[in-house]
């Protein structure tokens, strides 16, 4: 689990550019999944059937994001410095410093005009990034070039710290619940639901993928599994989840309330199985189960979140227990009949 996330969490991809996270999600998924299939916004939608003769079966769409926060070059002057915008919450205090890797494997590091007082905001406009060119005309990067931050996956224990945690982590819930469901098949456990495991594009720059993979499916029930901030840190904001403590049922972001029936089938499931679990009122932020619940006529959403210190950094931490009781919780909730 561990080699595969630091896989997942060293590929490149900003929204709109997931090919290469796509690739190594698909390698995984393909010998688990009974259909497979990739949509016009670059969602790919990874089905496992219920069995036969299975009495209504619900339609179940899971989603994690592929794709990361990054950044975008938008002008080069003439000693080919790149100045850019942002591609998502990138936010200047995490900005400044960072190594930064464009889709053409071009490496830069982020500089700032001048640094007048140190305590002063630092708005992304007034940074640029030193690809070590000496003039326009020698810069390897173009205006439209997308970048993400560079960084590696490093282990303090049960702590693991990578760039992406947010969603990587999800998108390796998924993986490993479509992993243990197929793996209960084999040993004679039966699917009663139609189960679509979503890898969505675009969220990070307003749950894009996830809206309209959710059109084209029409699901009953929508399940986002994305990270949620904590409160855990010094002087951080007022919340109750915690590194460690289990996975978080989310009640309330600013971008949605969750369907009450799917946090009580969050709850109870998790009761029942003894799985450690957090309750969750997040003050900032919202997922792709946002976009799930108001597609089409509504569908019922709620999300799973994976606790995440310094979202939106390169360096976001994530327990490994967290990962591992998250992929307990969704598959047992999606080994049983849904009632509701
Ligand atoms: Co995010
Ligand atoms: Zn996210």
């Amino acid at each position: 689990m561990k080699q595969l996330l630091k896989t997942l969490t060293e590929t490149f991809g900003p929204s709109g550019f997931e090919d290469e996270v796509r690739k190594v999600i698909l390698k995984e998924v393909k010998p688990l999944a009974d259909e497979v299939r990739v949509d016009a916004l670059g969602n790919l939608i990874v089905r496992k059937k219920p069995a036969k003769g299975a009495k209504n079966p619900k339609r179940i769409m899971l989603a994690a994001h592929m794709d990361e926060i990054g950044v975008i070059a938008s002008h080069i002057d003439k000693r080919g410095f790149v100045r850019f915008t942002n591609v998502g919450g990138t936010f200047g205090r995490y900005t400044l410093g960072a190594r930064v890797r464009f889709m053409n494997g071009v490496t830069g590091i982020v500089g700032y005009d001048k640094l007048e007082n140190m305590d002063a905001p630092l708005p992304i406009n007034k940074m640029y990034i030193d690809v070590g060119a000496s003039n326009k005309k020698d810069c390897p990067i173009k205006v439209g070039d997308f970048g993400a931050f560079d960084r590696s996956f490093i282990e303090m224990g049960d702590r693991l710290v990578a760039k992406s945690m947010d969603d990587r982590s999800g998108v390796l819930v998924l993986i490993e619940t479509l992993r243990a469901i197929t793996l209960r098949q084999t040993q004679g456990g039966s699917t009663q639901n139609d189960l679509y495991f979503v890898f969505t594009t675009q969220e990070e720059v307003g749950v894009r993928g996830a809206g309209v993979a959710a059109y084209g499916i029409d699901p009953d029930i929508g399940i986002a599994v994305d990270v949620t901030p904590t409160g855990d840190t010094p002087a951080s904001l007022k919340m109750v989840m915690e590194l460690g403590k289990g996975p978080c049922v989310k009640f309330r972001d600013p971008g949605m309330l969750s369907d009450p029936r799917v946090v009580d089938w969050m709850i109870q499931t998790a009761e029942k199985a003894k799985i450690p679990y957090q309750r969750e009122v997040l003050l900032v932020g919202s997922t792709d189960a946002r976009a799930i619940q108001i597609t089409r006529a509504g569908v019922m959403a709620g999300v799973i979140s994976v606790p995440c210190r310094y979202v939106h950094s390169a360096s976001e931490m994530v327990d490994l227990n967290d990962l591992k009781n998250s992929v307990k919780l969704l598959t047992a909730m999606l080994s049983k009949a849904v009632s509701f």
